[in-house]
């Protein structure tokens, strides 16, 4: 009997002893792994000593296929990749959710990273900069203005204004180039909005130095006198003052309750945290998308349209009837008319948003070691978040280099597979003036007249822009 126990002691001693292995055994391997997942980068090359990746970035960031880097990089290594470029080792990611996830995150985990001309041009008070409960701050109270119907009914009275101002000059025998055009217009109804400045000679002026300003943004980060960068600089400083002056004079006169602008909403801040330097220095920051991205959108949805008579014709036929209606009934269009009554023309918007990439990547910077959907990113490294490749991507959208508004007749915007204004605590604050701007344009454009545009490509680096500014010739219409 005592033998079968011994036996039984032994074999169930043995048992547990190759149990006891298989669990450190299984431990080890998890720890192992976990850890090979912490401290594992994304694949992909780091290029040359200090140059790394940049040459060959920047050559396809001028070709017509910005994204060819990183298609030829994401069939190699994945969606995620790691790369140097700009002089930073970085990490580019053309996936959505990880995209997603960064935008989401604050300030803690990631903050924004700009080239050096540029951060030394917005200064460090510039909101596309600042982070933390500052950045919320200025963040929240100038989204609150944007979005209020008060601003939405001014920019409709004043891009209305200024569209048939311009279009009443359009000559038949003459090219009307629609990216002047819209720069033109955009940069007026922004600084109207940001500081009440009407046209006139105070306008010319800060058109005048706005030139002189973005044409440094993406210069060489020398600056001493002769340079792009210091020029640009002296620019700003003139703007600023000018800024400035209008600030002592409300500051002097007392601040409005309501506030007719952003200058008045950034004074009537009850934190005082608001130095007059950091509201003159985003005033002139905020003209960019006056100058750049609504402009651009414009022009870009017009191209688009040139080459899609299907589409040309829907959203002219949307727009003459609803005009019609207004007419009957005497009537102006409003803002929520642009936004609500005229559903097609906001898809040929959202599809160019898609397909002309205005802001092709958001940068960041990690804060901390982070791990992502698998991926790792060490503290220190910048991050691209290129957006371009996500909306360009075949599996997020069938033949995607083809402009196509129907596929948002039944397609949610909201996914993380679209977001050319970004996301999260910086979501563009902009985004429904830019979408009411352009409808109001496309709206004044199309129901009075017919075009023919002349040759031009899309350039899309430094900005996204068109090579010959895009010359048409215009016919006005005689039914509308
Ligand atoms: C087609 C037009 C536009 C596009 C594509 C666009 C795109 C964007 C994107 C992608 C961001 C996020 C940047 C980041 O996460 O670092 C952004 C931020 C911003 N946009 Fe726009 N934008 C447009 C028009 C406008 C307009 C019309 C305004 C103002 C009137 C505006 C004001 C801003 C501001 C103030 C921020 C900074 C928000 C923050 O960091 O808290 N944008 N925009």
């Amino acid at each position: 009997m005592d033998h079968v126990w011994n036996i039984v002691f032994v074999t169930a001693f043995l048992f547990s002893i190759v149990i006891f292995y298989l669990l450190l055994f299984k431990n080890i391997r998890l720890r192992q792994l976990k850890s090979k997942h912490i401290t594992q980068l994304p694949l992909g090359t780091l290029g040359w000593p200090f140059i790394g990746e940049t040459i060959e970035f920047v050559s396809c960031a001028y070709s017509d296929r910005p994204e060819r880097f990183m298609d030829k990089r994401r069939g190699m290594y994945g969606k995620v990749f790691k790369s140097h470029i700009f002089g930073s080792p970085t990490i580019v990611s053309t996936d959505a959710d990880v995209n997603k996830f960064i935008l989401q995150s604050d300030a803690k985990v990631f903050v924004p990273s700009y080239p050096k001309s540029l951060t030394e041009l917005m200064g460090k008070s510039s909101i596309l900069l600042i982070n933390g409960s500052l950045q919320r701050r200025v963040h929240g109270l100038i989204g609150a203005f944007l979005k209020s119907q008060q601003l939405k009914a001014q920019i409709t009275r004043d891009m209305q204004k200024y569209v048939q101002e311009s279009m009443a000059n359009w000559r038949e025998d003459q090219p009307v180039y629609i990216q002047d055009e819209t720069k033109n217009i955009a940069f007026q109804v922004l600084v109207k909005a940001l500081i009440s400045l009407d046209p006139g000679e105070e306008m010319e002026f800060l058109r005048k130095h706005f030139q002189e300003f973005i044409s440094g943004l993406m210069s060489l980060p020398i600056n001493f006198p002769g340079t792009k960068l210091y020029q640009s600089l002296q620019a700003k400083k003139k703007m600023v003052k000018l800024v400035q002056r209008t600030i002592e004079t409300r500051r002097k006169n007392g601040i409005s309750k309501v506030p007719k602008d952003v200058v008045d909403v950034l004074l009537s801040d009850a934190s005082e945290q608001l130095t007059d330097d950091l509201i003159a220095d985003n005033m002139i920051d905020m003209m960019i998308p006056g100058e750049d991205s609504v402009p651009i959108l414009i022009t870009l949805a017009i191209k688009y349209l040139s080459e899609c008579p299907a589409a040309l014709q829907q959203l002219t036929e949307e727009n003459v009837k609803l005009k019609k209606l207004k007419d009957e009934l005497g009537e102006p269009l409003c803002w929520s008319d642009y936004l609500s009554l005229l559903p097609f023309t906001q898809t040929v918007i959202t599809e160019t948003l898609r397909m002309g990439n205005i802001i092709t990547g958001i940068m960041r910077k990690a804060k901390k070691d982070v791990e992502i959907k698998g991926y790792s990113i060490p503290k220190g490294w910048c991050v691209l978040l290129y957006l371009r490749s996500v909306h360009l991507d075949d599996k997020n959208y069938d033949l995607p280099y083809q402009f196509n508004p129907w596929r948002w007749q039944d397609k949610d915007m909201n996914g993380c597979n679209f977001t050319p204004f970004g996301g999260g605590q910086r979501l563009c604050p902009g985004l429904d003036l830019a979408r009411l701007e352009a409808s109001i344009f496309l709206h004044h454009f199309v129901t009075q007249f017919r075009w023919y545009a002349e040759e031009d490509s899309i350039v899309n680096f430094p900005t996204v822009r068109m090579k010959r500014r895009m010359p048409i010739f215009v016919m006005r219409r005689v039914e509308a």
